[in-house]
């Protein structure tokens, strides 16, 4: 995705995450909200459990923005609360979760497919803007 297809109102001006939130219901379907180079900020509502997954080429980061989330590893558990962020290294399976309804900002680059190598019924499109 080029600089070109960023919404100009992504630029320059002050992004409330709190209102973006308010403008989707869908669970496991991120929405970008901002992007910085290659990197996009996307926003997504988590409930119940993801799908195991990895993904090569990049890291992944999640922060916790509102509720409680888990990040399973083959070999630990990662609890998030709000305030609190976890990066996923590259080539790393992991699975999220999240008992009640948690809402979280991603951080990784443009074009990442939210289910990696997974693929299946969770796959999200990429590049829906809010
Ligand atoms: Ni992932």
């Amino acid at each position: 995705m080029s600089d070109a297809s960023v919404p100009a109102q992504a630029m320059s001006q002050a992004i409330n995450l709190t209102d973006k939130l308010a403008q989707f219901a869908q669970h496991w379907s991120p929405r970008v909200v901002a992007q910085m180079n290659d990197v996009q900020f996307k926003l997504v509502k988590m409930q119940g459990d993801f799908v195991w997954h990895s993904h090569e080429d990049t890291d992944e980061v999640f922060i916790v923005v509102k509720g409680r989330m888990e990040i399973g590893f083959r070999d630990h558990d990662v609890v998030l609360r709000e305030g609190e962020m976890c990066v996923i290294p590259r080539g790393v399976e992991h699975i999220t979760r999240a008992g009640e309804e948690c809402h979280a900002l991603i951080i990784e680059p443009a074009g990442v497919v939210n289910t990696g190598d997974a693929g299946g019924d969770l796959t999200a499109r990429n590049d829906v803007w809010i």
